[in-house]
């Protein structure tokens, strides 16, 4: 007989309970007298500097009269469009609650229950949820893995996209593998998806960290680039501004001008629905996003100090692990031999007090394993803890 989750769009409660990885963890934490979380995204609990308002921009956002607009304040779309150095039309940019959120409104713009969003693995893992939450159908093509130099397969993309795909979604810098598109790829991308009807979302939240400048990675916001079909271009304050607990999001829209004017009020009967931004968030966002530098410099510096010494560890002679390189984002890949089973390895490493995450959690298949860590972990716990996991690879692998 049914129950009253029988048609829930949620995981069973088995597939909710803590894995092997996070119960180790916990044990850990509980027993160990020092343990080292190198997996921590939290941009609050880093010990990095936060990004404020003065007292008094924060009054006159909090006792503004509240203005319900679908599309999002136009004070806000300015200041967002300054961010980008006025390449993004602030007519073209929508707001949101948060990225994640964009990605189910923009589900529920493009598509019907049941039909298909494309993306590339390894990527950020959230996209599974959020599909699934939505009703659609998640593929996953496999990128091209040449020594840590990703690719997207337009041959493997091909063959897997149907005529149910809707929704392509690509992220760069990507999380976890940290490589950007290039702009030659980019347009590929955008010629593939304008041909077949495919509306392409560009996650480019991490786009503020880039550690690799080189000219012909693509420049955000993509979409402002594009000249057909239809592209959108998301980030928020969670990563520009190490902001996720105040809750915007935008995207900027580009590509065929009469596309995006009907993506874009088609899209506002979906937010006027909820209008779930909050009203003293976006007033007083234009003055977050002018200061982020206060959070972004002192973030980058640490990113550049992490991967540094990672990387000159993973130059001793008895090391059996490499390091990705990394255009950019929060993140770096440690590559294990082929032969090693990150999943089971991870769990070992939690349990003697080394937090970090596990490439399949990401995509990475059986015969790429991987372990990924947080370039934003404080030096020093980051320094200690590589040296503890460095040690017990010696033993595990
Ligand atoms: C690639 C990527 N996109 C989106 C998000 C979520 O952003 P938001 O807080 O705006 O939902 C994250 C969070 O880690 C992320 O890694």
């Amino acid at each position: 007989m049914q129950n009253y989750f029988t048609h829930s769009r949620t995981p069973s409660l088995d597939d909710l309970a803590p894995n092997d990885c996070h119960a180790a963890w916990t044990r850990a934490v509980q027993t160990l007298e020092k343990t080292f979380d190198l997996s921590i995204s939290n941009p609050t609990k880093v010990g990095l500097p936060q990004v404020t308002a003065t007292l008094e921009d924060l009054q006159t956002a909090m006792n503004a009269h509240y203005e319900a607009s679908p599309q999002g304040l136009r004070v806000t779309r300015d200041a967002i469009s300054e961010f980008y150095g006025g390449t993004a039309d602030p007519e073209r940019i929508q707001l949101f609650a948060s990225t994640s959120e964009a990605i189910g409104a923009l589900i529920k713009l493009f598509c019907q229950p049941g039909d298909e969003v494309v993306t590339c693995v390894p990527t950020y893992p959230l996209l599974d949820c959020l599909t699934s939450l939505e009703c659609v159908r998640l593929l996953e093509v496999p990128l091209q893995d040449c020594a840590g130099l990703w690719t997207v397969d337009l041959w493997a993309l091909d063959k897997t996209c149907t005529p149910n795909t809707r929704l392509m979604i690509a992220v760069s810098p990507n999380n976890p593998t940290g490589h950007c598109i290039p702009k030659a790829e980019m347009q590929k991308l955008v010629d593939f998806c304008a041909e077949r009807r495919i509306a392409l979302i560009i996650d480019e939240v991490f786009a503020s960290y880039r550690l690799n400048t080189d000219p012909d990675l693509t420049a955000q916001p993509a979409a402002a680039y594009a000249d057909k079909g239809i592209v959108i271009s998301l980030s928020g304050l969670s990563k520009v501004c190490g902001q996720p607990q105040h809750k915007l999001g935008w995207g900027v829209f580009g590509g065929a001008p009469a596309l995006v004017e009907e993506a874009m009020q088609r899209l506002q009967f979906i937010t006027d629905s909820t209008l779930s931004v909050s009203g003293w968030v976006q007033r007083i966002s234009p003055h977050f996003i002018q200061k982020r530098h206060v959070f972004v410099e002192p973030c980058m510096a640490r990113m550049r100090a992490n991967l540094d010494f990672l990387r000159s560890y993973a130059t001793h002679d008895d090391i059996q692990w490499r390091v990705d390189d990394v255009d950019g984002g929060w993140s770096v890949v440690v590559r294990l031999p082929g032969w090693a089973d990150d999943e089971a390895i991870a769990a070992k490493l939690a349990a003697d007090g080394v937090r970090v995450f596990p490439g399949a959690f990401f995509g990475y298949r059986a015969n790429q394993p991987a372990l990924v860590l947080s370039l934003i972990t404080p030096e020093n716990d980051f320094a200690l803890g590589v040296s503890r996991m460095a040690e017990r690879l010696k033993d595990y692998l």
